[in-house]
């Protein structure tokens, strides 16, 4: 138990990443707050998104929830002024990257505007911690495996979702540089995949699924006929992409330690000033025949594939260097290829429309 009280805004509390990290607040006795716009997720019974009721019967707890884009900087202003926050988790992001390519202006006005808008109010209300949801996309094309937090970033960002990220850090780097009070962790994220092991809350894609486990998964309970596995002549040991996939509640937990060393943890309670990145990861590749035939063992169910060509934009292999969040942060991912399928298996089995009632 480490929150003793304290009062976190989570931005973009109501997606993927930011319900498992909530579960995680809430069980080490933080506050919470949310504000976020619904852009991608299902109304609950009452006032709540639906993701966000159930981490509540996860938990035994409540969320204060305000349903708002950044964009709205009165709003931010009254949340500020009606909780008194003490530090950020800051998710709320658009994070398609076909579809930042086809939309860049509204990728940079909500990704990279919204965060400008919510750096302002926290500034204005003294409000100087937070955690930024980066990504391992600012490293673009790697030139170094496993990828250190000290890669170059920026240079091969190839679609405007990344550059959104990348350019997030830039502007948090010069705001500390502009005073130093600040205390900023970025958090870089490999593959995040999985659920919350209770299978009540998980990632619900409202469209056809981008990205790899959703589109597995949802071929395995039968909503989709079969994999198409992006490329196999990869120079990897099948041929096909390898990627750090990382389970959610691990990635969840990387959040609580960074929050911890931002604010502070006895024997050193004045917390952290200054401006830090971090890559959360397991440190190891797993390419994609590999995670079908997890999925397969996971889930007891045959998962037909068809390989197929590259898909642009891909990178060959991508995986992290993770000792520095180890050392710094005293975080480590735990959890096995196996557990994320597992996880998402029940999670997808128990809800295969996602968070739609009606089906689940
Ligand atoms: N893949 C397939 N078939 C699919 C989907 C993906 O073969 O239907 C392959 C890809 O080619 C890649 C691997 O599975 O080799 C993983 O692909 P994902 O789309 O799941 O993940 P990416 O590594 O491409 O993307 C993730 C995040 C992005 C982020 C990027 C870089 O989803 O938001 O990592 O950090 F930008």
């Amino acid at each position: 138990m480490s929150g003793h009280r304290k009062t976190i805004l989570v931005t973009g509390g109501a997606g993927y990443v930011g319900s498992h990290t909530i579960v995680m607040l809430l069980t080490e006795r933080y506050k919470v707050v949310v504000v976020d716009n619904l852009s991608n997720s299902v109304k609950g019974n009452g006032s709540l998104p639906e993701s966000l009721e159930r981490v509540q019967t996860i938990t035994k707890c409540d969320i204060k929830f305000y349903e708002s884009s950044l964009e709205d900087k009165d709003t931010l202003r009254t949340v500020f002024s009606e909780n008194k926050i003490d530090a950020v988790i800051h998710f709320a992001a658009l994070k398609a990257v076909g579809e930042s390519c086809i939309l860049p202006l509204t990728y940079y006005r909500n990704n990279v505007g919204g965060s400008v808008n919510l750096l302002e109010v926290m500034k204005e209300f003294h409000v100087k911690k937070i955690v930024f949801s980066s990504s391992a996309t600012v490293y673009g094309d790697p030139q170094d495996l496993p990828i250190k937090e000290d890669h170059p970033t920026g240079q091969g960002c190839t679609n405007p979702y990344g550059r959104s990220k990348f350019f997030v850090e830039e502007i948090l780097k010069d705001l500390w540089k502009s005073d130093e009070d600040w205390g900023i962790i970025s958090l870089r994220y490999f593959n995040p995949v999985g659920a919350h092991h209770s299978g009540l809350i998980g990632e619900d894609p409202l469209d056809i699924p981008n990205n790899l486990m959703p589109y597995i998964a949802q071929v395995a309970v039968g909503k989709r006929e079969y994999v198409s596995v992006y490329g196999s002549d990869y120079s990897t040991p099948d041929g096909t992409g390898v990627r750090d996939y990382i389970h959610i509640e691990d990635l969840a937990s990387g959040h609580i330690s960074a929050l911890e060393k931002l604010l502070g943890k006895e024997p050193t309670p004045k917390g952290f000033h200054g401006w830090r990145a971090y890559n959360l990861g397991t440190g190891k590749g797993h390419s994609v025949l590999e995670v079908i035939a997890a999925f397969e063992k996971a889930s007891k169910k045959s998962i037909k594939y068809t390989l197929t060509e590259r898909r642009t934009g891909d990178v060959p292999a991508s995986y992290a260097d993770a000792t520095r969040a180890r050392d710094e942060l005293g975080w480590t991912a735990k959890k096995t290829l196996f557990d994320m399928c597992a996880d998402m298996w029940r999670w997808q089995s128990k809800n295969p429309s996602g968070f739609h009632r009606e089906s689940s």
